[in-house]
């Protein structure tokens, strides 16, 4: 399962907005559109809209390459891409390799450019369905056999260019032969673990069970959950994890309870740039998300609303790191500059 594809030079995406009553694609055809889809959350996810990003970007430089102010509108579209949607870093970080790319070929056709940032786009597109794999194969040691298993939002092949992050894991434990229950927080207000989440383990026929947010303490003090894994947006060099609004009340009481808490994050998301969560935008959405959804209202008309989409959840309640090099344990002791370093995947990712 992809959310996006690229087929007869057009980025086409299912619209994650509808999900599950309809399955609709989408075309976007240059870079205004693409950034239109990520903005509006026709695509979301970190790694999806990263990789949408980039097709963004070559889809601008295909229909430009006429265009003698070729190079001001390449920046321009670039500029408007990673302004779609402000906490996800993934989306500077794909923006940022595609302007490396252009940079480097300064000197050459701006078809040239245009054919190199597209197939760029197809490597980022299967590179992440590769990661997501290895990331995956990390993760799933890290659950027994029989675990009951909390995720929020969606961090699955939806929210990526396939397999998933934090469902990656899930994905990967039960195809080592693991028998896993998969608890879905509703994820208030976008509802992405009840409409995206709960319909992706279905489609896998992977054992879930739909709870709404405030179900989560209720569980976790009776003993129903062995272990969190949830993906993350960004996380900051202090290891600090920004997630989806709400993960950071899972966290405080995963702490509560003892239960390990883990975070799916492909190297793209750590932004080593960004001292900690506080110095991270976090996205405000419109209020119509949280007085009603789909054409029902059920606030009073006129009443004050907050939406922030994203949260920041303390490195100090963060189990483990798992990333596609490997886990790392209790990430608010270690430096993840040098370790990511050692890696050697420091310039990958800066
Ligand atoms: O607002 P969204 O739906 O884009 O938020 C998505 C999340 O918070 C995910 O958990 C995160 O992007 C990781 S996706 C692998």
């Amino acid at each position: 399962m992809s959310p996006i594809r690229f087929e007869q030079g057009r980025l086409l995406l299912i619209d994650q907005r509808v999900l599950p009553a309809q399955q609709v694609w989408i075309a976007c055809a240059n870079a205004v559109e693409t950034a239109d889809a990520i903005r509006d959350m026709v695509v979301r996810g970190a790694p999806a809209i990263g990789v949408t990003a980039a097709y963004g970007v070559a889809l601008e430089a295909c229909v430009a390459v006429h265009d003698p102010a070729f190079s001001r509108r390449m920046q321009q579209a670039c500029r408007r891409l990673m302004d779609a949607r402000p906490t996800a870093v993934n989306l500077r970080w794909a923006v940022e390799k595609q302007q490396g790319l252009m940079q480097a070929m300064a000197t050459a056709s701006t078809s040239e450019i245009a054919a190199a940032l597209l197939q760029a786009a197809h490597g980022m597109h299967a590179d992440d369905i590769a990661l997501n794999r290895r990331l995956g194969f990390h993760g799933q040691a890290l659950l027994a056999d029989g675990a009951r298993v909390l995720t929020h939002c969606n961090a699955g092949a939806l929210a990526c260019a396939g397999y998933g992050t934090a469902l990656g894991v899930l994905r990967a434990a039960v195809e080592a032969g693991k028998r896993l229950s998969v608890f879905a927080d509703e994820t208030r207000p976008f509802l992405q673990g009840a409409r995206l989440t709960a319909w992706e383990l279905m489609q896998d026929g992977i054992d879930v069970t739909l709870i709404t947010d405030n179900m989560a303490g209720h569980l976790m003090s009776r003993g129903e959950i062995d272990a969190i894994v949830v993906g993350t947006d960004r996380v900051t060099a202090n290891g600090d994890v920004v997630n989806k609004i709400g993960t950071y009340m899972v966290a405080v009481l995963a702490r509560r309870h003892g239960i390990p808490f883990y975070v799916a994050c492909p190297l793209s998301t750590l932004d080593l740039r960004t001292a900690t969560g506080a110095d991270v935008p976090i996205e405000e959405r419109s209020a119509q998300e949280v007085t009603g959804h789909a054409g029902v209202v059920w606030a009073p008309a006129g009443v004050k609303v907050r939406n922030p989409a994203f949260d920041v959840t303390p490195a100090e309640l963060v189990s483990g790191l798992i990333t596609e090099a490997g886990v790392i344990h209790e990430p608010a002791g270690v430096d993840l500059k040098q370790w990511f370093e050692a890696q050697g995947a420091h310039g990958e990712q800066q």
